[in-house]
């Protein structure tokens, strides 16, 4: 960015898996590598903004000059967002938040006794439904990460969840998605037009996110 687009906004910015506790040795979680939400965390600062990450569990050292938060579980990453949240301008839900946890959290290693066993599993809170239902919401940003129908699932998750826009990932394409370098982006917005972000590497994508990001708050600020 030739100027700082985002000077004096502040950009929150979830990252990462959430990873949540069956026993003290297993866990439920998934793929995501962080490298999508901090690079999304570091074209935000290159843009200007204060950034606020909140991370699951990663091997990435945070960017430079980036306020990190580390949590584990679906339920401290809202309430870390739930802390920081009143003076964010842009909201991005980069984080593959686990949508169920165990019930129970055995404190002893559960033994194997029976051939199958069953885990009782709950809901987690919408991290991102909850920012977007905000009285004084923010921009708020989300992500779709879906193995079919990309545009018709990432359209109503869009909807459901009151999101100024989507960037849609097909997470089946070999080398895309997760934990990988490269990701290819349908950015899906609210007044129905969408904008195809070609293969390239997530830095690249991310920058292209941050200024789509800028053009939306400065037509907002014309209206
Ligand atoms: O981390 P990487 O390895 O770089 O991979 C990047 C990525 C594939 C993880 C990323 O591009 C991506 O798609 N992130 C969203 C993954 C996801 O969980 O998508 P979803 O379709 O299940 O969730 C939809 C949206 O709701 C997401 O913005 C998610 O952050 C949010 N959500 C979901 C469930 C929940 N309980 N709380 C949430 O905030």
């Amino acid at each position: 960015f030739s100027n700082k687009p985002l000077a004096g906004k502040t950009v929150m910015i979830t990252a990462g898996p959430t990873v949540e506790a069956i026993d003290p040795v297993r866990f439920i979680s998934n793929h995501s590598s962080g490298k999508m939400g901090y690079a999304l965390a570091k074209a935000a600062r290159i843009a200007g903004a204060e950034v606020e990450l909140i991370s699951g569990p990663v091997n990435i050292r945070a960017p430079y000059e980036v306020e990190v938060t580390r949590v584990t579980s679906a339920a401290e990453m809202l309430a870390a967002v739930k802390e920081k949240i009143e003076t964010v301008d842009v909201f991005i839900g980069c984080a593959a938040v686990a949508d169920y946890s165990p019930v129970e959290v055995s404190c002893h290693k559960i033994k194997k006794n029976d051939e199958v066993m069953s885990l009782k599993l709950q809901r987690n809170p919408d991290i991102l439904a909850w920012v977007a239902a905000r009285q004084d919401k923010p921009l708020v940003v989300g992500f779709a990460a879906e193995s079919q129908s990309l545009e018709f699932y990432a359209r109503k998750k869009l909807e459901k969840k009151n999101l100024d826009m989507i960037c849609a990932n097909d997470i089946c394409c070999e080398g895309l998605g997760f934990n990988s370098e490269n990701n290819q982006l349908l950015l899906m917005k609210k007044d129905g037009s969408q904008i195809l972000l070609d293969i390239a590497s997530k830095e690249v994508l991310a920058q292209q996110i941050i200024q789509e990001i800028v053009n939306q708050i400065s037509d907002n600020s014309h209206r």
